[in-house]
Parts: structure tokens; C-alpha cells; sequence
């Protein structure tokens, strides 16, 4: 028997154009770069504290008096958007810091905005980081999340932010109607041009382990699966970003973002408004532990994750990486 001839004359081939970086850069359809990013930033209430989050290494809780350094790098690398996250002096029922002049979130926007105004600070509008039972809204006797109840003090929330200076307002709750009940509010206050991005599609994920030892603010009792999404549903994930849309969300968000790239790329094809993918902590957490144990390649692999969500369609991408990827970023 003779050698088989190749079936046919191989007019297409693909590997032509991947022949060296040049010819590869010319043909790449999908970029990361340092504009795509937001950074999370946490902000605690007590002096002098500049402390490690054990599980997610080189992240930090940082007070007000010890912050600097951290934007200043920032600004530095060219990372110009944050996103804050508050430790309270104190937590009640209710999370009333969120509302108040003095709160936590409202000093850190005022001192980011006085001193480094190049930034664009968005907050994250919710309440587990401040209520002492760790659930994001009012809850009865019972410890059920009080829906309507909770719009009244988001509506407070995101007057106090946006008074404060805030640019951009993020809720996070899962809370029906939390985009109505915001947008009503601030546009009743001359706050029609302030932008929400809504965490439209979050689910009840594992993922958040380590942002909730960032914060405190594991639920004392229960979960969250009454009020963020079931990881099993897709076509559900559509009525949520609809919903916000109709009731005003500028921007659209899922999370987590490397579990949920099928739903990225169903709100991007569905939807005609920016989408943001919000790259948590476990999924951070995950690629720093394997990197410490030699056993990935960190950066690369940071790197190809953040990619595959441009791919998947989102405009804007949530993460902690920002920080240290972006000496790697146009
Ligand atoms: C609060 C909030 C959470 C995250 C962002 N905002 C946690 C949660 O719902 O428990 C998660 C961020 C992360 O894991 O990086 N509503
Ligand atoms: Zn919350």
C-alpha cells in the first residue's frame, strides 16, 4: 500500500497568519487595555491601617491617613477609575453609615476628590459591609431581606454618595427596583447626570469567599440566595439586565465574570449599552494562590482570564488585578 495522499490541496490555511508576533498584533481581534479597567479599592474606618487581606495577596484595607501611596501608584500606572468599598466604624439593623455625611464611603469620595481629582470614583451602593447581620437591605424578624423597605435607604445611600462627590454610583443588592428608586431620587436632586452601572446579573456565588473576609460581611445568618441570582438560570439573567434598563441603568454588569462568560456575551449581543464583568475575589484569589505555588504562571494567566472577557463582550472589566497588570498594558 502506498502513503494516502492528503485529501485535498490545502488552499485554506489558517496557520498562515500566525506566523511571528508582527503578523499576529496585525490580526488580533480583541485587546486589553488599561482603560478597560476599574479598580476596587477597600476603605476602612479605623486610623493607621494598611492591612493584607489574607486571601487575596497584595490587596489591601487601608484607612484614609494611609492611602495615599496606594492612588498615588495607581495614577502612576495609569489606572484612573476606582471603585470604593467601605469597613465602618460601626454596624447596625440598618447600615445607616451608608447614609450619613460622615460615613465612611462619604470621607473616603471627599478625600480622594480633594486630593487627587484625577481619579473618576465610583461607590458601591449596598449594605452587608454595614449591617451587623451581613445581608444587603432591611431584614424582618424572620431575617427575611425587606425589599421596599431597602429601596427607601438606598434612595438615602445614593443621595449621600452622589452629595459627597461620587461620579458614578454601582448598587449591588439585587434589590427589585434598585435602579428606579435610585435614579428617581437623584434625578429629584439634581443628580440626573450622575451615571449608574448596575450589578444587574449577580449571582449567589462561592466566588465572593475572600471579598466577604476583605469586608466582613458574611451573612450572620442564612445566604443570599433570596435575593442574587440561581448560578443554574441564563434566560433570568435577561430579564434582570432588561428590568434595569427600563428603569434606567447606564451601564450593565454581570458577576461573577470567568464562571459566567456565557452570560457576558448573552447581555452584550441582547443589550445596546456598555457591559461590565466584574472579575471577583475568588476568581483573583485562585490565580494568586496557584502563582505562589509555582504551579501557573501568574501575570500570564491573569491576563489571558481579563482577555477572555473582552472576548466574551464586555467593555469594562472589574479587578483587582488592575493595579499590577496595568505595567503589562497599553
Ligand atoms: C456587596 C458586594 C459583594 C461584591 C461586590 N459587592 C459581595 C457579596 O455580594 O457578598 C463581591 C466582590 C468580590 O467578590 O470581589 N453587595
Ligand atoms: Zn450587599
Amino acid at each position: 500500500m502506498s502513503k494516502p495522499a492528503l485529501n485535498a490541496p490545502l488552499i485554506r490555511r489558517p496557520r498562515r497568519l500566525r506566523r511571528g508576533e508582527n503578523l499576529r498584533a496585525l490580526v488580533r481581534e480583541n485587546h486589553l487595555r488599561r482603560d478597560d479597567l476599574i479598580m476596587p479599592i477597600f476603605i476602612t474606618a479605623a486610623d493607621n491601617t494598611a492591612r493584607e487581606i489574607a486571601s487575596m495577596p497584595g490587596i489591601f484595607q487601608y484607612s484614609l491617613d494611609r492611602v495615599d501611596a496606594e492612588l498615588e501608584t495607581l495614577l502612576e500606572r495609569g489606572i484612573t477609575r476606582i471603585m470604593l468599598f467601605g469597613i465602618p466604624a460601626a454596624k447596625d439593623a440598618v447600615g445607616s453609615d451608608t447614609w450619613h455625611d460622615h460615613g465612611i464611603i462619604q470621607r473616603a469620595i471627599g478625600h480622594i476628590k480633594a486630593n487627587y481629582p484625577e481619579f473618576y470614583v465610583i461607590s458601591d451602593v449596598c449594605f452587608c459591609e454595614f449591617t451587623s447581620h451581613g445581608h444587603c437591605g432591611v431584614v424582618d424578624d424572620t431575617g427575611a431581606l425587606l425589599n421596599d423597605p431597602t429601596l427607601e435607604n438606598l434612595q438615602k445611600q445614593a443621595i449621600s454618595h452622589a452629595q459627597a462627590g461620587a461620579d458614578m454610583l454601582a448598587p449591588s443588592g439585587m434589590i427589585d427596583g434598585m435602579i428606579g428608586a435610585m435614579r428617581g431620587a437623584l434625578d429629584a436632586q439634581d443628580f440626573a447626570h450622575l451615571p449608574l452601572m448596575s450589578y444587574a446579573v449577580k449571582y449567589a456565588s462561592a466566588y465572593y469567599g475572600p471579598f466577604r473576609d476583605a469586608v466582613d460581611s458574611a451573612p450572620q445568618f442564612g445566604d443570599r440566595r433570596a435575593y442574587q441570582m440561581d448560578p443554574a438560570n441564563a434566560r433570568e439573567a435577561m430579564v434582570e439586565a432588561a428590568l434595569d434598563l427600563e428603569e434606567g441603568a447606564d451601564i450593565l454588569m454581570v458577576k461573577p465574570a470567568l464562571a459566567y462568560l456565557d452570560i457576558v456575551r448573552q447581555v452584550r449581543d441582547r443589550f445596546d449599552v456598555p457591559v461590565a464583568a466584574y472579575n471577583v475575589s475568588g476568581e483573583y484569589a485562585m490565580v494568586k494562590a496557584a502563582a505562589e505555588k509555582g504551579w501557573v504562571d501568574g501575570d500570564a494567566v491573569a491576563l489571558e482570564s481579563l482577555l477572555s472577557m473582552k472576548r466574551a463582550g464586555a467593555d469594562i472589566i472589574l479587578t483587582y488585578f488592575a493595579r499590577d497588570i496595568a505595567l503589562l498594558l497599553p
